[in-house]
């Protein structure tokens, strides 16, 4: 497994691999199952996996969940280096912006809403990282979780209107036994504060109006930023513990 720094060496390694087909998982680190279900099928369906590591700052409309965004460089690269990934992309924040960040894609419409009411230029943060991250990568294929949904749709929204050469695959959301989608932000959580947050994805697929639901989880302990059903999809994000937890189930 190689570890690559720079856009130039990335463009050395890129010319003696460009013939096969690249898989690419992008990621801010703080691996766990869900990222490595996206990591096997990429190594499943591509003759070249990358994976990035980058904690992408202009994504985090909060300092301080920046700074305490539980991710280790050392322990992602050992899971990245047993599951056989062919490279790390893990470029620092000149690398990224060399322009600061001057230039920056923008979606008007869907952005605004659910998580982009609450967390504004989130999504101008993760579109423009991962249109960088595409264009440095070049990738046939890139893999995101549906855990993500809203930011999902937005990637495939921006592979349309910049016409991007490259295939998203949405991967199924990976849940604990008791149904807490994974998420780098549960080691945030004490042992109590898990339990209460599997609640959520029992509530949310629950057979009760949306109004119940959020009333379910207000009694659970959670503070609610939104709870939102658009077309045949229920949205939530909560707070618990000070840790913001997200999670969509398609209804039928
Ligand atoms: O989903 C994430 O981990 C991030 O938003 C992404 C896509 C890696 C961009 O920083």
């Amino acid at each position: 497994m190689k570890i690559i720094k720079t856009v130039e060496q990335w463009k050395e390694n890129y010319s003696l691999i460009k013939n096969y087909k690249i898989g690419f998982v992008p990621t801010m680190g703080g691996l766990h199952e869900g990222h490595t279900s996206l990591i096997r099928k990429s190594i499943e369906e591509n003759q070249i996996t990358v994976v990035s590591i980058y904690l992408n700052p202009t994504q985090f409309n909060d300092k301080n969940d920046l700074l305490t965004y539980p991710a280790n460089f050392e322990d992602d690269c050992k899971i990245l280096d047993k599951l056989n990934v062919d490279f790390v992309f893990a470029p620092t924040y000149d690398v990224i912006y060399p322009d600061n960040y001057k230039y920056v894609i923008s979606e008007k419409e869907f952005s605004k809403l659910l998580c982009g009411a609450t967390r504004p230029g989130h999504f101008d943060g993760v579109l423009t990282v991962v249109m960088k991250l595409f264009n440095i990568i070049k990738p046939n294929n890139a893999y995101f979780g549906e855990k993500d949904y809203q930011q999902y749709k937005l990637l495939e929204g921006l592979v349309k209107a910049f016409f991007l050469d490259v295939k998203l695959i949405p991967c199924p959301i990976i849940r604990e036994d008791s149904g807490l989608a994974l998420s780098s932000r549960n080691r945030k959580l004490s042992k109590e504060g898990i339990k209460i947050a599997s609640k959520i994805h029992q509530i949310i697929s629950s057979d009760n109006s949306l109004e119940d639901k959020e009333n379910m989880l207000i009694n659970a302990g959670f503070t609610i930023d939104y709870i939102t059903q658009i077309e045949k999809r229920l949205y939530v994000a909560a707070f618990l513990e000070g840790v913001r937890l997200i999670d969509n189930v398609e209804l039928k």
